[in-house]
């Protein structure tokens, strides 16, 4: 987005432009652009039907987007509303000390910070962002609490609490490492040894983040990884892993240690499908011995249980039967089940294949799990889960 695009969008004229956008979104996009092609030049009508593409995607999962501006790539890393406000209570120390939002993009956490109270100095060098960003403090009326700084992160002055949201799509493309994120790594106990408490935000599937060294957590949101957080300096003691389940705020905590040994699966017991954030942290493991379950399988994660623990983020199954593939139409027949959910994880086969091959008929739901014990493929079968969150 070049700077232009970004002062038309938050002028005036440019909220005039993006309400006739918002009130025409259930228009086809040919009549929709010609609708605002009367009522701005043709690129000022492109802006405005781009922004309001933005907005309608990033309403899913930040409450005010209709009224903030964003750029697709900061808006592709920004935070989920509700992650970032349950971030923001995490702070330690008195409720006034300053927040350092180093890298704060179109604003997310730096707005869902201060809507919960915080006092706030955001940091962005990308000019584009830093006029976004300062355009949505004004729309959420948050000026008093947030101090925008278009300038290097590296500026900062030392302040009490800070957190770090590294560019994970720098120059445009994405990067799955720390290590080539924005600033990398590689750099991040440097830039945060000045600053007291601190946090760095990053993906939930990098397995190179355990060998920064320092208290990591993967959040989930509705049962979806979605960051992982590092924590430096001035914390109070943290086990070294744990894992977030929001909204329910279900954790578990530990060393990220071996699982027990496996046991083998039987009708009567129940079958856990642990969170994603669970699975990202490597806490199946330590979930398995503090809740005296047992791994279907040494390297799967599905755990085994003769009840279902109160508590456990996850999924939970009770099976009704263990099938080889080849019994599991006749089964399903015999319970005239017309719908089911099917998991997966270590099956051999493509599990949405063996769905479409059930030929499934009547008015019954179940859940089907499909994966593999000891080299032979395995189906366990049950009603619908359940989330015990
Ligand atoms: C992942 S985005 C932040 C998203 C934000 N937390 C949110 O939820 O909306 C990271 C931002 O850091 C900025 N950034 C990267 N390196 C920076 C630096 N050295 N100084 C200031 N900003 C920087 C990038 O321009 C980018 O906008």
């Amino acid at each position: 987005m070049q700077p232009a695009e970004a002062r038309f969008l938050a002028s005036a004229e440019g909220a005039r432009l993006l309400a006739a956008a918002r009130s025409l979104r259930d228009q086809p996009v040919h009549r929709r652009a010609a609708a605002l092609r009367g009522l701005a030049d043709a690129e000022r009508a492109r802006w405005a039907l781009r922004q309001d593409g933005l907005r309608a995607r990033a309403a899913a999962r930040i409450p005010a987007a209709e009224r903030l501006l964003f750029e697709p790539d900061a808006l592709e890393q920004a935070s989920a509303w509700a992650v970032a406000t349950e971030r923001a209570r995490r702070w330690p120390g008195p409720p006034d000390a300053l927040l350092l939002d180093l890298g704060a993009g179109c604003g997310v956490d730096a707005l869902a910070a201060a809507a919960a109270g915080r006092r706030v100095r955001a940091y962005e060098r990308d000019p584009v962002r830093a006029l976004l960003l300062a355009h949505n403090v004004r729309a959420l009326g948050l000026e008093a609490r947030v101090e925008v700084v278009a300038d290097d992160l590296g500026r900062a002055p030392p302040a009490p609490l800070a957190f770090l949201d590294p560019d994970r799509r720098p120059g445009g493309s994405r990067r799955r490492r720390a290590a080539e994120s924005a600033p990398p790594s590689a750099a991040w106990a440097r830039i945060l040894a000045p600053h007291g408490a601190a946090m760095v935000k990053a993906a939930p599937t990098d397995r190179t983040l355990g060998a920064l060294g320092v208290p990591l957590e993967v959040v989930s949101l509705a049962g979806a990884a979605r960051e992982t957080r590092l924590y430096f300096g001035g914390w109070e003691a943290r086990p070294p892993r744990r894992a977030l389940a929001l909204p329910s705020g279900l954790f578990v905590a530990g060393e990220g240690g071996p699982p027990p040994p496996s046991r083998a699966p039987e009708p009567g017991l129940w079958l856990l499908d642990p969170d994603p954030a669970v699975r990202h942290a490597g806490l199946v493991g330590d979930l398995a011995h503090q809740r005296g379950l047992a791994p279907l399988a040494p390297d799967l994660p599905y755990l085994l249980g003769a009840s279902p623990p109160a508590g456990c983020p996850g999924h939970w199954l009770p099976i009704e039967a263990c099938l080889a593939p080849r019994a599991v139409a006749a089964w399903l027949r015999a319970r005239e089940v017309g719908a089911v959910e099917v998991r997966a994880r270590g099956y051999p086969g493509r599990a949405e294949a063996f769905r479409r091959g059930l030929g499934l008929r009547g008015p019954h739901q179940a859940t089907l799990v499909l994966t593999a014990r000891a080299g032979r493929p395995l189906v366990l079968a049950g009603p619908l889960a359940r989330t015990l969150e």
